[in-house]
Formats: structure tokens, sequence, C-alpha cells
């Protein structure tokens, strides 16, 4: 890698050490050749030749020594420039699965990286194969070819940039044609220690003359070590490839599971994937928060926790941690694929008594916060999910509603439901208490629900509300992520409602509308809402630990 910056680097940039050294060295021959050749060699062959004839050859000598010279140090300067080229590397990537006509996600190859020292360009030439189920597939070898090799350095770190285009016969074996590789030195704090192993990624490019321009944004994040000094035939390689391909993949899942992740990713501004919720904050998604190192410690804590109270052990936990890592770079810009990932890897690993009691569990909690507020005869439950607190709740009132967009009740839980579309009327009569219980951040227009809740409230409208921007700690509640900014108060929540609702749960809407509690009192200020009660209740559900507020309006 080095050498591909010493090698690609304009012509006019700085000498580095390593050649002033031997320009140095190289003078000082010469130097001493100048001052002293002749006197030398009148010492060594005098006694048999005489000095006389030595002296009348000497200008001869000069010329053909100090030609030969120039030649071998012009030879061995080259030869130091290019360093360990030509040199054979292999290396496996995690494709994304629409980048591959067949859909086959996994690849391994092998690049050869050689110095022309007729032109100066370094070129780069190799060949990826799918790896299907642990072995390599000879068919699917899709060639490349560079059309520029070139190494920048930023910070001390030096990044290889192959610049390629697929070979035109195995066009077929791809959604893209040219594209990008980058390789980086895998950094000390890796675990991956050998100084011979790099961080791989590829990034497809369009040019205009791509027949059918197509918006082809291929991401892929790779693994890559140096194989051999020198040229090593494709045959071999395959034997190798096929042999230890498993093992460069081990490598690249430490790699994948690293905190932080090796430099050259986490360049790749992993936070893009950004959209903006109901109130203008920026939400990341979900893969792009599992990415994120410095919010990695609390997303494994929580994994650790929800998946321990749903009955996984320690083994399952720490592999599905793997496999959200590693499908969080495959799937980066399809939720509904990552989602579906996470979904099929927890098959069959949840235990069903451990869940029920981890969510009775949860409802019981709530209902203690929110039992002191109880009044009247009737109670409407907005977005009662799986009604286990309204069902807490049945000996307060002798009426109850449920009522919610998506049915997720038990059948056991003899209560009254209704289906309800957003944005319809809400109920054809008002009820004593009213609940909306971590609902409103599930709805498109959490205000437009909050208006129509409150018409339908005669006494008490009790809200809890998963809330951001909290920076004061109250004596009330926990909330580890309190010195936050409010970007990563908003990314944790959004993972961790993203995750009890569309993977432990099935297809709860997550538009992440969280906003402050400030807005929150000032909306109820602006509609006349009579605020009584506000609890900080703070991170106070280990299954989904987002920060809590009650609010308790009043008629
Ligand atoms: C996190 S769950 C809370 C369920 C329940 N309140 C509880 O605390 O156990 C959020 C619920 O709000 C529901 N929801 C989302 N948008 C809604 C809307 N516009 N109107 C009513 N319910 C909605 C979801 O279907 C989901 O069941």
């Amino acid at each position: 890698m080095k050498n591909i910056y010493r090698v690609t680097r304009p012509a006019w940039a700085t000498v580095d050490k390593t050649e002033k050294i031997v320009i140095l060295l190289a003078s000082l021959v010469v130097g001493i050749y100048g001052g002293w050749g002749e006197r030398f060699a009148a010492a060594l062959l005098g006694p048999w030749v005489g000095r006389q004839p030595i002296h009348h050859v000497w200008p001869l000598v000069d010329v053909v020594v100090v030609t030969a010279g120039c030649l071998l140090l012009i030879k061995l300067y080259k030869r130091l420039r290019v360093g360990c080229y030509p040199s054979t590397f292999i290396y496996c990537f995690y494709m994304p699965d629409d980048s591959i006509p067949s859909g086959k996600a996994p690849v391994v190859g092998f690049c050869h990286i050689k110095a022309d020292m007729a032109s100066g360009e370094i070129v780069a030439k190799g060949a990826s194969f799918v790896w299907n189920n642990g072995h390599i597939d000879i068919h699917s070898r899709t060639g490349f070819t560079s059309t520029e090799v070139r190494g920048t350095k930023e910070a001390e770190e030096v990044t290889c940039h192959i610049y390629f285009d697929i070979d035109r016969a195995d066009w077929r074996n791809r959604t893209y044609h040219y594209g990008v590789l980058r390789f980086q030195l895998a950094s000390g704090d890796m675990t991956v220690t050998s100084c011979n192993t790099y961080a791989g990624y590829l990034l497809s490019t369009n040019k205009e003359l791509e027949p059918n321009p197509k918006a082809i944004d291929v991401h892929a994040w790779g693994y890559a070590e140096r194989y051999d000094k020198g040229l090593v035939t494709e045959n071999d390689i395959r034997t190798k490839l096929a042999a230890n391909g498993h093992v460069s993949f081990a490598k690249l899942d430490t790699m994948l599971g690293s905190v932080p992740p090796p430099n050259l990713w986490r360049s790749e501004n992993l936070m893009s994937t950004s959209k903006p919720n109901i109130w203008k904050h920026q939400v990341p998604s979900p893969q792009s928060v599992m990415l994120n190192a410095m919010l990695r410690p609390y997303i494994d804590q929580y994994l650790d926790k929800v998946l321990s109270l749903f009955g996984l052990s320690a083994d399952a936990i720490r592999c599905f941690k793997g496999l959200a890592v590693e499908k969080a770079v495959l799937e980066r810009d399809n939720v509904v694929a990552y989602e579906r990932a996470l979904k099929h890897g927890l098959i069959g690993l949840i235990v069903p008594a451990n869940e029920d009691q981890a969510l009775n569990q949860r409802a019981a909690i709530i209902y203690g916060q929110i039992a002191p507020y109880l009044c009247g005869d009737s109670l409407l439950d907005i977005g009662c999910g799986n009604g286990l607190i309204a069902d807490l709740a049945r000996g307060h009132f002798k009426e109850i509603q449920l009522l919610d967009v998506v049915r997720y009740l038990p059948n056991a839980l003899h209560l009254p439901f209704k289906l309800y579309a957003e944005g319809q009327p809400l109920i054809d009569h008002p009820f004593d208490t009213v609940l909306l219980l971590t609902v409103l951040h599930h709805s498109k227009n959490p205000v437009e629900l909050l208006k129509l809740a409150w018409n339908a409230t005669t006494k008490h409208l009790i809200i809890i509300e998963s809330v951001v921007d909290v920076h004061k700690a109250e004596p009330s509640a926990s909330y580890e992520l309190l010195g936050l900014p409010i970007e990563d108060q908003i990314a944790f929540a959004a993972f961790v409602d993203w995750f009890y609702n569309r993977v432990l749960h099935d297809d709860v809407p997550v538009p992440y509308n969280f906003t402050t509690p400030e807005q929150w009192r000032s909306i109820f200020l602006e509609n006349n809402m009579r605020l009584t009660q506000q609890v900080h209740l703070g991170q106070d559900i280990d299954i989904g630990p987002e920060y809590h507020i009650l609010f308790v309006l009043e008629r």
C-alpha cells in the first residue's frame, strides 16, 4: 500500500526518506570513486601492471564505470520505487444481492498488481468468483482490468484506489460494469493483525458510455491480503481460494464486528441514509445505527438485554449480533430485507414462555405508572397493541374499547376491538379515560391523532411518549444517553423502536416521529389541553429502553 502511494504519487512530490538515503549513498559512492578510485586501483593492481598504465587508461575506466554505475543506479532506483510489486492479492467481498444477477452475494477473488516499467503505470488485473455455500463457482468468473491505480495518503493512512472495468465478456455477471476498489491496511486495533491484511471497499460507478444508463450504486465491504510477492498463476490461486475462502470470510466478519470499524469504512459516511421525520429531525436507518461505532456499545447492551429476556443463550445472542452487523452491511439500502434477515435469524431461538413473561412484565410496569390516573367508567385504549395493559385495567371500568391500526391481540383476550385506519374518525362516543401509550411517535400525523384522542376524552387523556433531546438528569428517571447529542438519542430510539416493533413484533408502523418534551408541552398549550401531570419515567422498560415521559391531560 505504501508502495502504491510512492509509485503513483506525482513525480514532483517530495522525495521521501528512503529515497533521500539512497540518493545520498549513491552520491557518496560516486564521490569516493572520484576522490580515491584511481589511487585505490593503483594500490591494488600497481604491483602487477605498474602505476603508469593505470594512470593512462583511467579516463576510459572512468567513462565505463560511471556510465555502468549510473545505469545500475537507475535500475535499482526504479526497483526500489515499485517496492513489492509485482504481487498477488486475494480478497473476499459481501456483495449486495442486486449487484449479481444470480442474486448470490459473497465473492472471492484475486488481483495481480504489477508495475509497467515502460509506461510508468501500476496496473491491476484479476477476477472474482461467487462463493457458493463454501465452494468457489468457477463458471461465475468475472474478470476486471484497471484503468487507473493510484494511492492517496491522509493522516498517515494510505489508501489504494483501483479504478476498473469489468471485462466485456463478463458483463452479464454483474449489474454494473465499472467501479472502484479501495484498500487500506487494517488498523492496529483490529483483531486481524497481520501487516498484510486490508479492509476493502467496492463502489460501482457509471460511465456515460454505459449502454443502458441505470443508477447503479453498489457498495460492498471486503477483506484482502497479500498472497504472494510475485504473479501466481490463476490455477494456483483458485486452489488457494477454494481451500481458504472460508478463512477470508471469517476475517471479514471479524472486521465487520470490530469497534471501531476500519477507518476506510468509517469514512464512507455510513450515517448518510437518514430521513427527516415529521418534526424535521433526521432519523438514520437501523442499518446505519448498527454500524455506528459510537452507538454500538449501547445497541449491544440493548440486544443483550432484550434477547436474553426473550430466552436466547449468550452464544445465540453473540451469533445474532454478528448477523445483525453483517446484514447491516449487505442490506445497507434495503431496510425490508434487513428486517427479514433479522427475523429469520431469530427463528427457533425465542422461547415463547420467556417472551410472554417479558411482555407481561412490561405491561405490569406501565399499568403501575398509569393506574393512579385511571378514572370514570369507560376506557378507550388507542394503539392498544397486544392489549395487555387494558386487560390489567379491567377491574376499573364498566366499558373498555380497544383500537389499533394493526390487530395483534391474543385470542384469549375477550375485549372489544376496532381496527382503525389513520385519518378516519376515531370512535362514535367519548370515553372517561383515554390512553395513548407509546403510540404518538408511531402515527404518521401525531398532532392529528392527539386532537382526535382529546376530542374522545371526557376526563383524563393519559399519554406515555418516547422523547428525545433530554439532557437534564431527573430523580425519577434513568437515561444512559443523557450526555449524548439529540442526533444520537434519536438514532438509538429509532433502532430500539424498529427492533421492538418490526423484528420482535410484526408490521407495526414505525415513522420514528419522536420529538422533544418541550414540543409536546407547547402543542398541549396551543390546543388548550390542560396538562396536570408530567412524570419522567426514563428508560423504564428493558425490552424497549426509549426515554419515556408520562403526561396527563385533564378536561
Ligand atoms: C409501541 S406499540 C404500543 C402498544 C400499546 N399501547 C402498549 O403500550 O403496549 C404502538 C402501537 O401504536 C399503534 N399505532 C400506530 N399508529 C397508530 C395510529 N395512527 N392510530 C392508532 N394506533 C396506532 C401500533 O399499531 C402499535 O400497536
